[in-house]
């Protein structure tokens, strides 16, 4: 993977200058927030730099941005790859490492996950606080690339308590009201059962996704502070009294993409 890496830096360093300082990857649903980059500095498609895997998942464009919001130097990942899609997890986050490669040094994610907590409700955002995988994937699998970090990183720091506590001062400031939580992370690509749901909720698990805990990985093994923030799209199987679509899941993504632009741009602000 370290090859694919290098590959990537090399094709993006040939084509800019420019070294991002934040990592924003966006969910489902919320990849509109590249259109209120300030000024763009360059823009690669997926399938242009090699070394890059290419995204299947529908409301995923596949585009990485560079440019400055709130003056601060951002690169934007609008879509990311996913287990379910076929990738290892070492591949899903050969984006985010390239990048970390070029020196950035903060990471926000964004997600859409289900609810699993009984409080929650469908359009809610969820700070994570911290995650649990249920699966056998590591994004870390494989050689260790050790200009990133160490063979065997901790991870008891992985969500920093000093972004989160800045989500809740522009949430506070904005009149946004914010969930903490547990992420629970499924390789899907099926929905859980309501029996699953049930089980995940007594491990400790608030919300369930297919994504963000392999970039969390790599992001804390690389050093960047790092910040996750989940839609609460829907309420998972079971706790919700219908079935699951994607549809609803993009609509309810798009319906709360206001907040989470909000919550974003406050955050670059204070960071
Ligand atoms: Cl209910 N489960 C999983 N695994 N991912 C989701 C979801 C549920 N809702 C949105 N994303």
């Amino acid at each position: 993977m370290k090859e694919r890496i290098t590959i990537a830096k090399n094709y993006i360093e040939s084509k800019t200058e420019f070294k991002p300082e934040v990592i924003i990857v966006l969910g489902s649903g919320l990849g509109d927030y590249g259109n209120t980059i300030e000024s763009v500095a360059a823009e690669f498609s997926y399938s242009e730099i090699p070394g890059f895997p290419v995204s299947t998942a529908p409301g995923h464009a596949g585009k990485l941005t560079f440019g400055y919001k709130k003056d601060k130097r951002v690169a934007l990942l609008s879509g990311r790859f996913h287990c379910y899609e076929g990738y290892q997890a070492a591949e899903t986050v050969v984006p985010l490492r390239t990048l970390l490669m070029l020196g950035a040094n903060f990471v926000i994610l964004t997600n859409a996950a289900g609810g699993i907590n009984m409080d929650f409700q469908a359009g809610d955002l969820m700070v994570i606080t911290d995650h649990i995988n249920f699966s056998a994937h590591n994004a870390l699998t494989g050689p260790n690339i050790e200009e990133l970090g160490p063979r065997f990183p901790d991870m008891s720091f992985a969500y920093s308590k000093r972004l989160n506590r800045l989500l809740d001062e522009v949430a506070e400031e904005k009149g946004i009201s914010l969930r903490h939580g547990v992420y629970g992370y499924m390789v899907g690509p099926s929905y859980e059962t309501p029996a699953e749901i049930r089980a995940l909720r007594v491990l400790g698990a608030d919300a369930v996704g297919m994504s963000t805990v392999h970039e969390v990985v790599a992001a804390s093994h690389a050093g960047a502070e790092t910040a996750a923030v989940s839609c609460i799209s829907n309420l998972a199987a079971g706790v919700a009294q219908h079935a699951l679509t994607m549809e609803e899941v993009l609509e309810a993504g798009k319906a709360v993409a206001s907040k989470m632009r909000a919550l974003v741009d406050g955050f670059l602000e204070k960071i």
